[in-house]
C-alpha cells in the first residue's frame, strides 16, 4: 500500500500513527518518515559518488557545464569545507564556468524505495537542479535544487512509488548567470544506506519532502513540526524567505510581528510584509500577508515594501505603518530607490496605502548611500512623534530626525526634517540600517545595523542630538540582525532580531523551500556595566509542553547527560567561587558525529560559542565576555529550537545562532568538566512546544 503512496502522503499516514500514540505532543514526537528502506533495494547508479576522479558512468547529454574536469577532490572553497563523502565530488563550476550551460546523465538503474545524495551550488529549481527521471516515459519524478552555498547537504527521496522502474539521475544547468550558475552532486545512495550512516539517521531533507500548506490535513502545528530543521516555537515563514522584523506593536490586546517576505523563493526578493500576531507574545497565529510589492507580478522587478514600524493613532486607534517604499531605478530610471510611505488598518489586518505617499519623497541633503527604516517612537522629551530614519555618506553612518507636524490628518503623514540626530565615526559602518531610538531606564538608546552587524549606543538626548557614552554589539553570536524595538502595554522593551545577517549566514534550510527565522520575544534593559541588555520574556515559560526536569544542585566532574531535546529550554546557575575546574562546556545538539559547544572559561569568563562541529550551517567560534555577578552565581538560559539557537547569560549578554544538524540523533544535552569540578546551584531543562495557535 505505501508504494501507491506519493511521499507526502507517506508523510501523512506517519503523522496519523504517531499522533495516536502521542496524541498531546505531536509537535515534540514527528519526524518526518520514509518508505520502509528494506522493501526495494536496487544497486544505484554507476560511480555514484565520482571516486573514479571522473565521470565514468555519466553521459554528458548536452552543453559544456559538465566534463571531467568537474570531478574534483578539492575539500574546501571559501566558505568553509564542502563536506563531501569520500575524495571525489561533481563540482559544477569547474568545467567551463558559471556561465555553462549543459546536461549529464547517470547510468540507468532500478529505482528502490528510498534514495538519497548531496546537492550543493545555486538556488534555482527551474534552471539548476538534480532530477530523477523514469527511463520508459521520460518523466521528472521528483527534482531538487541547491542552496546559494558550494556546501553540500543530504536530499532524501521517497522513491517507493516507483520501486522496480528504471531510472536515471539529471545534473541540469540550464542557467547562464555569472553567480550562483551552477550545481554539485556527491554521493548517490540506494535502499537503506540512503537513510544513515554508522547507526544514525540523516535529517529527512528536500523539497519533495515538504506537504503544501494548503490543502492537506494538517494543522499548522503539525505542518511544522514534519520539517526536522523548523524551529517549533520561533517564526519562520512556512516556504520563502524572510528577513527584518517589521511593525513590531502591541495593538488592541495582539502582539503583532510583521517580516520582510518573498513568498515565491527561499532566498530575498520582491518585499511584502508578512504578518503574524499573538496574544501573548509567544504563541503566533498567521494573518494574511499585510504589505504587497507595488509590482508583485514581476519576479525581475525587485521593488518591494522595504522595512518599516508600526504605531497606534492616538486619535483614531488605527494602525498605521510607516515604511521604506524602494523602487527598482534598473527598470524604473525615473523614481527615487528609496522614500518613506504609510498604510493604514483599522482591523490590524487589512492595510491601506495612503493615498498621498510618499509621505517622505526624498532623502535629506548628504545621504549617498541610502535612506531607508523608518522607525517611529513618541518622544518623551516634547510629546511629538518622532521618526529616525537610516542614512550614510561614503564615510560614516548616520541616522536621520523627522517630527511629525500632526496638523489635521490623523495619520501621521506630515513630517519634517529635523536634522543628523547622531553620525559616526565610519568605524560601525558607512550605511546605517534599521535605526531604533528609545528611552530606557533614565538613557536614550539608539542601535542599528552597520557593517553587516547590529551595534547600540546608550547615551543621552536633548530633543535634537543625541550623544552617545557607551558602544556595543547587539548580539555576540553569528545570526542576528535588524533588530526591532518596540514598548508593549505594560510598558516593557521588547525587541525582536531576524536569526540571520548577511554576512555569515548560511542557509541550508533553502532545500525545504524556506530561509529566516525571527527570534524569541527579547526583553531590553540597562546593563550593570551601562550597556544595552536582553532577556527571555516572562511569557517563554508558556511554551512548556511537558514538565521540567531539575536536576538540583550538581557537581560536574567529567560528563553529565542533562536530557535529549531539539525543542527546550535549558537555564543553569553555575557558582563561580565553588568551581575549581578550569572551564566547562555546554553541549547541545550532540552525539558522537556532530554538537554545538558553549565553553566558559572562569579565568577570563569568556563564554565561546563553537559551531565547527555542528552540521550544515555556519561553522566557527564566538566568544564573549560575561560580566561578573555581584553574588557570584553565572546564570544561564538557552532556548534550542531544531535550526536555532539563543544563549542569555545572566548579565544581559546574548549570543543568536542557527544550528542546522545533520542526524536526527543530534539531540543530546550534555555539560563536560574536565581538571576539577564545576558546581551548579541548578540545571533545568523544559520541554517546549509549539509557538502555532
Ligand atoms: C573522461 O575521461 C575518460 C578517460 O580519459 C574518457 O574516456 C571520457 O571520454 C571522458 N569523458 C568526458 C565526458 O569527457
Ligand atoms: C481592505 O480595505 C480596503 C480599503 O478600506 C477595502 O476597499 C477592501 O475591501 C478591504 N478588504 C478586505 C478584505 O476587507
Ligand atoms: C561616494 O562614492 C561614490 C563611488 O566612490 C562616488 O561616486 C560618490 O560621488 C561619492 N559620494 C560622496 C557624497 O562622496
Ligand atoms: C542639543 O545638543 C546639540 C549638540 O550639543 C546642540 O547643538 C543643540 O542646540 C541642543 N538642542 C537643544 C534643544 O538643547
Ligand atoms: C579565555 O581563556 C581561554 C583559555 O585560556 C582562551 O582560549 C580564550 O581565548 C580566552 N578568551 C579571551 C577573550 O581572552
Amino acid at each position: 500500500m505505501m508504494k501507491q503512496l506519493s511521499p507526502y502522503k507517506n508523510l501523512l499516514l506517519s503523522l496519523a500513527s504517531l499522533a495516536l500514540l502521542h496524541p498531546t505532543h505531536i509537535a515534540a514526537a514527528v519526524v518526518p518518515r520514509t518508505a520502509d528502506c528494506h522493501s526495494h533495494h536496487y544497486a544505484g547508479p554507476t560511480n555514484p559518488s565520482f571516486e573514479t576522479g571522473d565521470l565514468t558512468g555519466w553521459t554528458v547529454v548536452s552543453g559544456t557545464a559538465f566534463g571531467n574536469a568537474s570531478v574534483t577532490a578539492t575539500s574546501s572553497y571559501w566558505g568553509g569545507p564542502f563536506s563531501q563523502v569520500g575524495k571525489q565530488f561533481l563540482w559544477g563550476i569547474l568545467h567551463d564556468g558559471e556561465p555553462a550551460v549543459g546536461e549529464l546523465r547517470s547510468s540507468t538503474f532500478r529505482a528502490s524505495s528510498v534514495m538519497s545524495f548531496l546537492v550543493g551550488g545555486g538556488y534555482d529549481p527551474v534552471n539548476l537542479y538534480v532530477g530523477l527521471v523514469r527511463e520508459n516515459d521520460g518523466t521528472l519524478l521528483f527534482s531538487q535544487t541547491g542552496t546559494n552555498d558550494e556546501a553540500l547537504i543530504r536530499i532524501i527521496w521517497d522513491t517507493s512509488a516507483y520501486a522496480g522502474q528504471n531510472v536515471y539521475l539529471v545534473v541540469v544547468d540550464t542557467s547562464t548567470v555569472t553567480s550562483w550558475g551552477h550545481i554539485n552532486l556527491d554521493d548517490v545512495r540506494t535502499g537503506c544506506d540512503a537513510l544513515g550512516d554508522g547507526g544514525l539517521s540523516f535529517n529527512v531533507l528536500g523539497q519533495n519532502n515538504q506537504p503544501p500548506q494548503t490543502h492537506n490535513a494538517l494543522s499548522t502545528p503539525s505542518l511544522y513540526a514534519l520539517d526536522p530543521i523548523r524551529p517549533q516555537f520561533h517564526y519562520s515563514p512556512y516556504q520563502g524567505w524572510i528577513n527584518d522584523p517589521c511593525g513590531l506593536i502591541q495593538w488592541g490586546g495582539k502582539y503583532h510581528l510583521m517580516s520582510q517576505f518573498n513568498p515565491a523563493a527561499p532566498v530575498w526578493g520582491p518585499m511584502h510584509w508578512s504578518h503574524v500576531e499573538s496574544a501573548d507574545a509567544v504563541h503566533w497565529s498567521e494573518l494574511p500577508v499585510a504589505l504587497y510589492p507595488p509590482y508583485p507580478n514581476n519576479p525581475l522587478d525587485t521593488s518591494g515594501r522595504y522595512t518599516g514600524s508600526a504605531l497606534q493613532d492616538k486619535d483614531t486607534g488605527a494602525l498605521q505603518v510607516i515604511f521604506t517604499d524602494a523602487t527598482d531605478t534598473a527598470l524604473h530610471p525615473d523614481a527615487k530607490p528609496e522614500v518613506v510611505s504609510s498604510a493604514v488598518s483599522s482591523d490590524g489586518i487589512n492595510f491601506s496605502l495612503y493615498s498621498g505617499n510618499p509621505i517622505i519623497a526624498a532623502p535629506p541633503p548628504n545621504s549617498p548611500s541610502g535612506f531607508r527604516d523608518p522607525k517611529v517612537f513618541w518622544d518623551t522629551t516634547d510629546s511629538s512623534w518622532k521618526m529616525v530614519i537610516g542614512s550614510g555618506d561614503n564615510n560614516s553612518g548616520k541616522v536621520q530626525l523627522y517630527q511629525s507636524t500632526r496638523s489635521t490628518a490623523s495619520q501621521l503623514t506630515s513630517w519634517e526634517y529635523v536634522g543628523v540626530l547622531y553620525e559616526g565615526d565610519g568605524s560601525t559602518g558607512t550605511m546605517w540600517e534599521c535605526p531604533n531610538f528609545f528611552p530606557i531606564d533614565g538613557k536614550w538608546v539608539l542601535f542599528y545595523g552597520g557593517n553587516g552587524l547590529g551595534w547600540y549606543e546608550v547615551g543621552t538626548y536633548n530633543g535634537t542630538t543625541f550623544t552617545s557614552e557607551k558602544r556595543g554589539l547587539l548580539d555576540a553570536g553569528p545570526d542576528s540582525y535588524a533588530m526591532q524595538w518596540f514598548i508593549d502595554d505594560s510598558g516593557r522593551n521588547l525587541a525582536i532580531t531576524w536569526m540571520g545577517n548577511w554576512g555569515t549566514s548560511k542557509w541550508p534550510s533553502r532545500v525545504n523551500g524556506w530561509a529566516g527565522t525571527q527570534s524569541i520575544m527579547r526583553e531590553l534593559f540597562i546593563r550593570d556595566d551601562g550597556g544595552l541588555g536582553n532577556k527571555i520574556v516572562d511569557e517563554v515559560s508558556l511554551l512548556a509542553s511537558g514538565a521540567a526536569k531539575s536536576l538540583g544542585q550538581t557537581n560536574v566532574h567529567g560528563t553529565v547527560t542533562v536530557g535529549s531535546s531539539n525543542t527546550a529550554r535549558l537555564q543553569a546557575s553555575i557558582d563561580l567561587v565553588a568551581s575549581n575546574a578550569p572551564a566547562f562546556t555546554i553541549e547541545l545538539f550532540a552525539l558522537s558525529a556532530e554538537s554545538v559547544s558553549l565553553v566558559y572559561t572562569f579565568a577570563n569568563q569568556s563564554l565561546t560559542l563553537d559551531t565547527t562541529q555542528a552540521g550544515y550551517g555556519q561553522a566557527g567560534t564566538w566568544s564573549a565576555i560575561i560580566a561578573k555577578p555581584a553574588d557570584n552565581i553565572l546564570s544561564l538560559d538557552i532556548l534550542i529550537d531544531r535550526s536555532s539557537l539563543e544563549v542569555f547569560a545572566g548579565d544581559g549578554t546574548v549570543m543568536t545562532a542557527t544550528v542546522f544538524p545533520r542526524y536526527q540523533e543530534s539531540t543530546d544535552i550534555q555539560i563536560v568538566s574536565h581538571g576539577g569540578k564545576t558546581v551548579f546551584g541548578d540545571i533545568v531543562l523544559t520541554p517546549l512546544g509549539s509557538a502555532w495557535v
